[in-house]
């Protein structure tokens, strides 16, 4: 898998430099999951030392090789039980197995 940096939003954002040793890792990681051994992954650091960024970036990489990518977010003012997880739900057009209480979103998902 080769990494290939697509920018959707190069309008408004400047180029991708650097972090060639963290999208390497999260390339060999993403093998990984082909490979049926997904993992979570933590991405943490100081505010705009550009965590959002390399995993937008690599999302989109991800995207443009064919993987299907569920995006969510959290929000700091935001109380929605599970929005990020449903927002994610929603954006790969999965959104029906969250919908109409827990058991059912589970036999969905594990059916
Ligand atoms: N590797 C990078 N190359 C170019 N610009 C970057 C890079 N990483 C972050 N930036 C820019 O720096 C700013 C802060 O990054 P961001 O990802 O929002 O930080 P964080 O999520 O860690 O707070 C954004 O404008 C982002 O586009
Ligand atoms: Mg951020």
């Amino acid at each position: 898998m080769s990494y290939k940096s697509i920018n959707n939003h190069s309008m408004r954002q400047t180029a991708f430099v650097g972090r060639e040793r963290e999208i390497q890792q999260l390339s060999a990681l993403a093998e990984e999951a082909v490979q049926g051994r997904g993992e979570t992954i933590f991405i943490a650091g100081k505010a705009g030392m550009g965590k959002t960024r390399l995993v937008q970036e690599f999302a989109d990489s991800l995207d443009a090789q064919g993987f299907k990518v569920l995006r969510g977010l959290c929000l700091p003012d935001n109380y929605v039980p599970l929005l990020p997880i449903k927002e994610a739900l929603r954006s790969g057009g999965l959104y029906h197995i969250s919908t109409g209480g827990n058991p059912r979103a589970y036999s969905s998902y594990t059916s």
